[in-house]
């Protein structure tokens, strides 16, 4: 029998290549999913524009009054939207804030995040940046859910990037972000067909049609 899609609510805050991807898996039968809603937290992130082009809601809503955080009245507005659009799991790509307990609450074990980085090496910003000035040879990135500290929650996925001699920070982030594409589709499809399960810190996926 086959599974009604996921309704997913994207958040982000800047260029959207990671939503994209999702609307792209999902064209072409890859993730079995709606793209329910888009929020942004900048007003003229171009993540807007992209879900606004394939006809799905987009909308900004303020953050205030916090500057790193999504908490208070803001966070509230931010559920709402999710909710009020039939959200059933929420991807955060490239949304650029501490996502707090009230809306981890609201969607338990169903927010997840894309991190540019091999977690737990290079939490925080920029941290494709981070591995280069390291002197890492391995970057990569990791899809995981979210909990309350920092890039801290289970791990659903890794992708690993080889660190080339000549790599500046654009050339491996875009490396990296080629392996996101294929990271955030593949870890919200096993999502969709009910294929993940968290014991503690692992989680364990199932593999397809098992
Ligand atoms: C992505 O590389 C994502 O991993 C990163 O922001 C970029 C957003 O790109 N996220 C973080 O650093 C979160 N800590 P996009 O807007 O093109 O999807």
């Amino acid at each position: 029998m086959k599974r009604e899609p996921l309704n997913i609510g994207v958040m982000g805050s800047g260029r959207g290549s990671n939503c994209q991807s999702l609307i792209d898996a999902i064209a072409a039968g890859r993730l079995n999913a709606r793209i329910a809603c888009v929020i942004a937290d900048v007003p003229d992130a171009f993540i807007l524009e992209r879900a606004r082009k394939h006809g799905i809601p987009a909308f900004y809503l303020d953050p205030a009054p916090f500057k790193t955080k999504l908490d208070g009245v803001a966070e509230t507005r931010y559920i709402e939207t999710l909710r009020a659009h039939g959200v059933q799991a929420v991807a955060l790509a490239g949304f650029m804030r501490i996502v707090k307990n009230g809306l981890l609450a609201a969607f338990p074990q169903r927010v997840l995040n894309i991190h540019p980085a091999l977690l737990p090496a290079f939490p925080g910003m920029d941290a494709w940046k981070q591995a280069l000035d390291y002197g890492a040879k391995v970057a990569g990135c990791t899809v995981h859910f979210v909990d309350a500290g920092t890039d801290t929650g289970p791990i659903i996925l890794q992708r690993a990037v080889p660190v080339r001699e000549d790599d500046t920070s654009a050339t491996l982030h875009a490396r990296i972000q080629e392996q996101e594409h294929l990271a955030y589709p593949e870890a919200l499809q096993a999502l969709a067909e009910g294929r993940l399960s968290v014991q503690g810190r692992r989680v364990i996926i199932q593999a397809p049609g098992a």
